[in-house]
């Protein structure tokens, strides 16, 4: 049995309060880091993403970290990344993974964070937990609920405000409690040029970015809000944001939602994992915000403050919501969903939004 399974579904050892976070962080010694992650053993790897590798690793005093080992680092960001860095440390709030500090020696930049006993919302619903069905439908509701207030906090709340720019579902983290942590907020600024699947352009994962974040770059408030769309209706279906119907062709999750959302066709929506175990009012509200979230034109969009209410099952919303245009009539206009076409070919996708982004 190797750390992951070991440490999988139990809470944290460190004894940690939930909701209680500590307001310090502290630079890290690489020696430290090596000493705590195994020399950065193959066995201690969580995985791998856009700017490096990240590693499982335990302190002296027991507490287990998970290390981001970033790639092919450039002399020039050195001063941005120490003081970006510590930006982000200062960023407090239950629903964001805490950064608990970093380590800049030489050529290596490394940037340390709690660990995650449940890895990433991704895992569970596509990825190594899935046959386990750790999550049950009031799992997900909270886990909504939880990541839309640490989006709401980066966005209303943080000095300077912060657009996430990669809200996805491997950076939506899982604490011993199911609790959702969102991850790599603010990182999109200092991403070394060379990295892989990023640039200083676009960041995203495809699948999950705005229309006009993807073709024109410009990145809002909008544009995680619809990340946040693709993924409530992840949560609520088990689908991929993309899904490959054959070698050149994927359908896109809104494009398969809609029409099922419009015949409040719930039960063929909620994901089969499931089993039929779900409050449908709630099921029915995350399929309808996740759609309007991921409404083509921006301003269509709801912020994610307006989205908590909605989530949260405020009574006056959540009746608007029930008579959106988008899902009263079959023949309608201006769904935005509705425009793209029903399947994305691979051949057809814009070159440079494909270079720009990840797979
Ligand atoms: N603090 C953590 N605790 C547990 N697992 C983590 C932690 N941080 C990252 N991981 C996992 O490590 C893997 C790699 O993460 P990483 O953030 O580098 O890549 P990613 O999320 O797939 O893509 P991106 O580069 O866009 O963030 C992911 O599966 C992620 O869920
Ligand atoms: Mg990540």
């Amino acid at each position: 049995m190797d750390f992951r399974s070991m440490f999988c579904c139990v809470k944290s050892l460190d004894g940690k309060k939930q909701g209680k976070k500590e307001s310090t962080w502290r630079i890290f010694s690489l020696k430290e880091l090596q000493l705590s992650t195994n020399n950065f053993n193959y066995d201690n790897k969580l995985g791998e993403g856009g700017f490096g590798s990240v590693y499982w690793g335990q302190l002296w005093d027991g507490s287990q970290i998970a290390v981001k080992r970033l790639k092919s680092w450039s002399n020039k960001a050195e001063m941005e990344f120490s003081v970006e860095v510590e930006t982000l440390a200062r960023v407090r709030h239950k629903n964001l993974l805490t950064l608990r500090g970093y380590c800049a020696e030489g050529q290596e930049r490394l940037i340390v964070y709690d660990y995650m006993t449940n890895l990433s919302l991704l895992s569970h619903l596509h990825g190594q937990h899935s046959a386990e069905c750790h999550l049950d439908w009031t799992r997900r509701m909270n886990i909504a609920i939880g990541a839309a207030e640490g989006i709401a906090y980066l966005h209303h709340h943080a000095t300077p405000h912060i657009i996430h720019r990669d809200i996805k579902a491997s950076n939506v983290l899982l604490d011993g409690d199911f609790k959702a942590q969102v991850a790599d907020f603010g990182f999109a600024k200092f991403i070394p040029e060379g990295a892989t699947h990023v640039t200083t352009r676009v960041k995203g994962t495809l699948g999950y970015l705005a229309p006009e974040y993807a073709m024109l770059g410009k990145a809002s408030e909008s544009c995680d809000v619809y990340s946040f769309g693709i993924l409530l209706l992840e949560l609520a279906s088990g689908k991929k944001p993309l899904e490959k119907i054959s070698s050149t062709l994927r359908r896109s999750i809104t494009d398969w939602a809609l029409p099922l959302a419009r015949e409040r066709k719930f039960d063929e929506l909620a994901d089969q994992k499931l089993n039929g175990k779900y409050v449908e009012e709630e099921l029915k509200r995350v399929v309808f915000v996740g759609l309007i979230c991921s409404h083509n034109q921006p301003e269509k969009r709801p912020t994610i403050l307006e989205v908590l209410e909605m989530l949260k099952g405020d009574k006056e919303k959540c009746a608007a919501l029930e008579n959106h245009e988008m899902f009263v009539s079959t023949t309608v206009v201006d769904s935005g969903v509705e425009d793209s076409s029903e399947f994305i070919s691979d051949e057809k996708e814009p070159k440079q939004e494909i270079e720009n982004v990840k797979m």
